[in-house]
């Protein structure tokens, strides 16, 4: 008989929804308070259709809590020049609170070189140096979206954390590297034994099937299959790829780095994909938005 499935699925739309409500009740006090609402800029430099899509959610998200937002489109034609001087002048319009340059850019534009001319009091992705340093001393600063967005999303549905092993598949700036770190700090959620696990790793299996926690973040769909899973582990799936499936009317599916199906059964929990990672991702840019115009705590 097959077996039933009695894993909880970590769903970031609802949780994000019911992070947007507070959200929404702040931003509506700091526009009663100052005249304005929180402003969010996103710089989106050519026509990559995924990266339009993301940042199209961002600005939609933007609306939802009653947040102002300006969305800066430029060609892909647009120099790494002309670039710093927009990201100039949005450091020093007092107008904005918050602004991301959404990446991947251009080949002919250094990403480092663009996030380093960011005023990092206005960097709401946590992408600056001195943001990534004030996290990893556990300063204030602002955190990274997909990572905070997954500390939001275990806090929601209480994960338990002290003392588990937790593998991290992928070591990106953004996300790997981050969500290690902040899995091993001395707070909720956190205190956890990391591993960041990579493409060089040997024996990925045997490292992945010791984890109480995966957090996938690989860049590859359905890489992580059933075998490399210990049965009652909580897993995070960070991935969104679309696959081709002509019984679809878009002609695609969503699918994430982990094979839901074949995998979900063996979990205590597991985020699914879509509606997952993705929509607590913009829930962390509204809140980092929210503290970049009210004022940053320590988090
Ligand atoms: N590209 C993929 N994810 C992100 C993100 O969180 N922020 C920005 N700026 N670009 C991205």
């Amino acid at each position: 008989m097959a077996k039933e499935a009695t894993y909880q699925l970590l769903d970031g739309k609802r949780c994000g929804d019911a992070l947007k409500s507070e959200i929404a009740a702040k931003a509506q006090q700091v526009k009663e308070q100052r005249g304005r609402p929180p402003h969010l800029a996103a710089v989106l430099v050519g026509d990559d259709g995924a990266s339009r899509t993301y940042v199209e959610a961002k600005v939609k998200a933007c609306e939802q809590v009653g947040f102002r937002s300006t969305l800066i489109k430029l060609p892909g034609t647009t120099t790494e020049a002309e670039l710093l001087a927009r990201v100039a002048a949005l450091n020093t319009d007092p107008g904005i609170d918050g602004f991301i340059v959404q990446l991947p850019l251009p080949g002919h534009i250094d990403p480092d070189k663009v996030t380093e001319a960011i005023d990092p009091r206005k960097d709401v992705d946590g992408f600056h140096p001195m943001n990534v340093g004030n996290m990893v001393l556990g300063l204030p600063g602002y955190l990274p979206a997909t990572p905070s967005g997954i500390c939001e999303l275990l806090k929601y549905y209480r994960v338990e954390t002290v003392g588990k092993r937790c593998v991290v598949l992928g070591r990106s700036n953004i996300v790997g590297t981050p969500m290690s770190i902040l899995l091993s700090r001395n707070t909720y959620p956190g205190n956890c034994t990391v591993t960041l696990a990579h493409s060089r790793t040997a024996d990925l299996p045997s490292i992945t099937r010791d984890a109480d926690i995966l957090v996938v973040a690989i860049g590859k769909p359905q890489f992580l299959t059933a075998d490399m899973v210990k049965e009652g582990a909580v897993v995070v799936d960070v991935g969104i790829h679309r696959l081709p499936d002509t019984g679809n009317k878009s002609g695609f599916r969503l699918v994430g780095d982990v094979d839901f199906d074949q995998v979900a059964p063996k979990c205590a929990a597991i985020s699914p994909v879509p509606g997952g990672v993705g929509p607590m991702t913009i829930t962390s840019l509204l809140l980092n938005t929210l503290r970049a115009c009210t004022g940053i705590r320590a988090s």
